[in-house]
């Protein structure tokens, strides 16, 4: 067989996130401005053939892992037919969806059908527990209710279930206990995600202050978690999480409890050496960090019928050591919404 894919510093790549659409039915305030952005042609888009052509060629050189992201992926009418696509390639061990969870809410069977189509397991966002509060976050009032979509996701089979939190100091850091509660009777693993402020759109959250003053640092969340496991005598313990997985999360969990609670940690404490991971942008360009411009179109290879492994290769030897969100403007990170999160 080929030899794992590796980068310049020795790093082996076996998980690829796609973005399979920039489009979202929210607009979350650290993600996009309210307006939306200047969405990718439909024809740029990659097809369900072609991305199922790009992770066929790119699986054979050491990809184990696949997680569809957007935008909002569920927003794709042809999703289970990708799904059902990837599911087909041998190498892909894990094939995961991250979600706003919206259409889980609104549509009861799409988890269900999902699950039948091969998907393994879905991370759902929840930002809050209150709806009204989500619909300020997301600047849309979508009805979403994450225990609702967490549960149905769970019930299809899609386990295990992981929420993302997005921390913003002042918006929702005074749920940290409610959603950690969640974990003690349920197998949910709620992840607390460093904001990372995004260009403009954290400076215009923060409006006079340093968009640095709206992250929370995990050190923080983990010394309240900790806090509130010693009230309720059930201590937290570091914990290797759930099975699967192949993200940055660092997971603890209350004494006997069924779930666990993670931190993400891009601002404090970059996990950026143990980086195993490149994306695929909705229009089809291998972007090898979240953070700069690190990208290679493989969009006119793909449809030229050229093959797309030298291209891999060579994005990869590029791939840089790590983003530079802290020592630098911070404006250098593109929405997540355009690089899959
Ligand atoms: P698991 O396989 O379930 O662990 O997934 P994951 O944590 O990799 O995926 P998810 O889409 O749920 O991402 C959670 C958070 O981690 C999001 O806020 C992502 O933006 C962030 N994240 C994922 N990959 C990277 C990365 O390479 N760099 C940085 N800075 N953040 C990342
Ligand atoms: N900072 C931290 N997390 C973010 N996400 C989107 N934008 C940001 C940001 N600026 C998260 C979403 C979702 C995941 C895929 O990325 O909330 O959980
Ligand atoms: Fe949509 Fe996710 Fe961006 Fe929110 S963070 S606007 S749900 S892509």
């Amino acid at each position: 067989p080929e030899p794992a894919l590796r980068d310049q510093f020795g790093r082996s790549i076996e998980y690829l996130r796609i973005s399979i659409t920039d489009r979202c039915n929210f607009r979350c305030v650290y993600c996009m401005p309210a307006a939306g952005l200047p969405w990718i042609p439909r024809e740029h888009t990659l097809s369900a053939d072609e991305i199922a052509r790009v992770v066929r060629e790119v699986a054979p050189l050491g990809l184990r892992r696949v997680r569809l992201t957007g935008g909002e992926p569920t927003l794709r009418p042809d999703l289970e037919r990708i799904v059902g696509l990837l599911r087909e390639i041998p190498e892909v061990e894990d094939l995961s969806l991250s979600t706003n969870g919206v259409r889980f809410c609104q549509d009861a069977t799409l988890a269900r059908r999902l699950r039948d189509a091969g998907l393994d397991r879905v991370n759902v966002s929840a930002d809050s527990l209150r709806p009204e509060r989500v619909a300020e976050i997301a600047r849309r009032d979508l009805g979403f209710d994450a225990i609702a979509a967490a549960a149905v996701a769970e019930e299809a089979g899609l386990a295990p279930v992981k929420l993302n939190v997005v921390v913003i100091r002042g918006r929702n850091d005074d749920e940290l206990e409610a959603f950690a509660r969640l974990t003690l009777d349920r197998a949910w693993h709620v992840r607390f995600i460093e904001l990372m402020p995004v260009g403009e759109l954290a400076e215009s959250l923060a409006s006079d202050r340093s968009p640095l003053e709206l992250v929370v640092p995990s050190d923080e969340i983990l010394a309240r978690l900790a806090r509130l496991g010693a009230a309720l005598g059930r201590p937290l313990y570091a914990d290797a999480g759930p099975g699967r997985g192949n993200g940055p999360a660092a997971y603890h969990r209350f004494d006997g409890a069924p779930g666990s609670v993670g931190v993400i940690t891009p601002m404090t404490h970059t996990y950026c050496g143990s980086c195993n991971r490149v994306r695929l942008t909705a229009d089809g360009r291998l972007r090898t960090c979240l953070y700069g411009d690190h990208e290679v179109p493989l969009r006119e290879a793909l449809r030229a019928g050229a093959p797309l492994a030298p291209l891999v290769r060579a994005a990869l030897a590029a791939k840089p050591l790590e983003h530079a969100l802290l020592s630098r403007r911070v404006g250098g990170l593109r929405a997540l919404s355009q690089v899959g999160g």
